[in-house]
C-alpha cells in the first residue's frame, strides 16, 4: 500500500515501516469491528428464531378481549395481533389520552376488529369495580381476559404504596389483577370456551413469598440492591394462575400463565432513571441484541389467547400451563406449591374484604 503527501508541487510515496502498520492497524481494527457487527446481527437473527412467532390464524371475530395495560409496551400489541384476527378488544387502561393514541397506532396497521377504551386504575378497588361495571353493561361476554398489566419500581425506603397504602407491585401486578378476574369470574364461566391468561416474568424464580405476612417483602426490599418486590409479584401472579385453574376446572375457562421473554418496553422507565445517561447508553447495544421487540414480545400472550393447542394443553393439565416464547415450558417448585397458592388466594380475598 501506497501513502503520499505533498511536497511541493510533487507527490512522493510515503514508504515508512510506522505508517504502513498504522495503515495494517487501521484495516485490521475495521476488518475486526465489521466481523464483529455481523456476528451480532446473525447472533441476533439467530435468537429472533428461537423466540417463536403466533401463527395461529384462529378467526376471534365477535369474540370480547380484555387486555390490562393495553396502551402500551406487550398489552398494545397483543391488543394489535388479535384486533387483527378481529378480536374485540377491550383496552382496560389508566389514561384516557395514552389509549386513544394506542388505538390511532393500532388502526394504522389494523382495519379489522374493534378497539375499545374502558378507564382501569389497577391500584384502585374502586376503578377495577367501574371498570367491570361498565364493561358488563357494554358486553354480555368475555372470552378472553388478559392479565397483562405492570409496575417495575427500583427498590425505595420507603416502598412505594399505592393510595390504599399497599405495596405496589403486589396491589397492581397482583392484587388488582386477583379483584379483577374475581369480578369477571361469572361472566368467564357463562361465555363458552373462554380463557384467562397471566402475564408472570422469569423472574418469578428469585420471588418469595410470606402469606402469613404479605407485607414482610416490602420491608425486606427497602435496603436490598436487586429487585424482590417486581419478582414477588410475578411469582404470586403464577400461584394466582394456579388457584384459579383449580378452581374453574370443569367449568369451561382456561387458565394459562407465560412470560414474554426480555422486551424493550416502558417498563423499566422508573428503573432507568437511576442511571447516568452513560449507563443508560451502554445498555443499548444490550436492548438491541438481546431484547425482543414489542412486537415480538406479545408472541406469546396472542399465541395463549387463541391457540387451539393451548385449550389442548390446559385441559390435560394438573395446573395452568405456563409458556415462553411460543412453547410450553416447565415451571420451578417454587410456583407449583399448591399450599401457597390456597394460601394467597385467601390472604387476598381477606386483603379485598371478599
Ligand atoms: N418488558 C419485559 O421485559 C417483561 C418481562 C417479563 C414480564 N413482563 C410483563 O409484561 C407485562 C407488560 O409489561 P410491558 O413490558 O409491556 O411494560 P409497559 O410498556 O410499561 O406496560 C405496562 C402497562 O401496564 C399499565 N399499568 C401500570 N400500572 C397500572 C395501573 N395501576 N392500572 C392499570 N394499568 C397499569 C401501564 O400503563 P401506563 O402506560 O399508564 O403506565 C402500561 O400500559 C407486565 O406484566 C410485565 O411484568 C415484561
Amino acid at each position: 500500500m501506497d501513502f503520499y503527501y505533498l511536497k511541493g508541487s510533487n507527490y512522493t510515496p510515503l514508504d515508512s515501516p510506522g505508517l504502513r502498520i498504522l495503515g495494517v492497524t487501521v484495516m485490521g481494527m475495521i476488518t475486526i469491528s465489521v466481523g464483529l457487527a455481523v456476528g451480532l446481527v446473525v447472533f441476533r437473527k439467530w435468537r429472533e428464531r428461537t423466540w417463536g412467532w403466533c401463527t395461529c390464524s384462529t378467526d376471534m371475530t365477535g369474540k370480547v378481549v380484555v387486555v390490562t395495560g393495553g396502551n402500551s409496551g406487550i398489552g398494545k400489541e397483543t391488543a394489535r395481533g388479535l384486533a387483527a384476527r378481529g378480536a374485540i378488544v377491550v383496552m382496560g387502561c389508566r389514561d384516557a389520552r395514552k389509549a386513544q393514541e394506542a388505538i390511532a397506532d393500532i388502526r394504522k396497521t389494523v382495519s379489522t376488529g374493534d378497539l375499545v377504551f374502558l378507564e382501569l386504575d389497577l391500584s384502585s378497588v374502586d376503578s377495577i369495580r367501574v371498570f367491570v361495571s361498565r364493561l358488563l353493561t357494554k358486553f354480555k361476554r368475555v372470552d378472553v381476559l388478559i392479565n397483562n398489566a405492570g409496575v417495575y419500581y427500583p427498590p425505595q425506603d420507603p416502598p412505594v404504596t399505592t393510595t390504599e397504602g399497599l405495596e405496589i407491585h403486589f396491589a397492581v401486578n397482583h392484587l388488582g389483577h386477583f379483584l379483577l378476574t374475581h369480578l369477571l369470574t361469572d361472566v368467564l364461566v357463562a361465555t363458552p370456551q373462554s380463557r384467562i391468561v397471566v402475564v408472570s416474568s422469569e423472574l418469578y424464580k428469585s420471588g418469595h413469598l410470606d402469606v402469613d405476612d404479605l407485607f414482610k417483602s416490602a420491608r425486606d426490599g427497602r435496603s436490598s440492591s436487586r429487585q424482590p418486590l417486581y419478582n414477588n409479584s410475578k411469582l404470586a401472579n403464577l400461584l394466582h394462575a394456579r388457584q384459579l385453574h383449580k378452581n374453574l376446572s370443569g367449568r369451561g375457562v382456561l387458565v394459562c400463565a407465560l412470560s414474554p421473554g426480555f422486551v424493550y418496553t416502558g417498563l423499566f422507565r422508573h428503573a432507568l432513571r437511576q442511571y447516568s445517561w452513560i449507563k443508560r447508553f451502554a445498555f443499548l447495544p444490550v436492548a438491541y441484541f438481546f431484547m425482543k421487540t414489542t412486537a415480538q414480545g406479545a408472541q406469546t400472550s396472542i399465541h395463549c389467547a387463541c391457540s387451539s393447542k393451548v385449550m389442548a394443553a390446559a385441559s390435560s393439565s394438573s395446573g395452568p400451563p405456563y409458556y415462553s416464547h411460543c412453547r410450553q415450558a416447565a415451571l420451578l417448585p417454587v410456583a407449583l406449591n399448591d399450599e401457597a397458592a390456597a394460601s394467597l388466594w385467601e390472604a387476598s380475598l381477606r386483603l379485598l374484604r371478599l
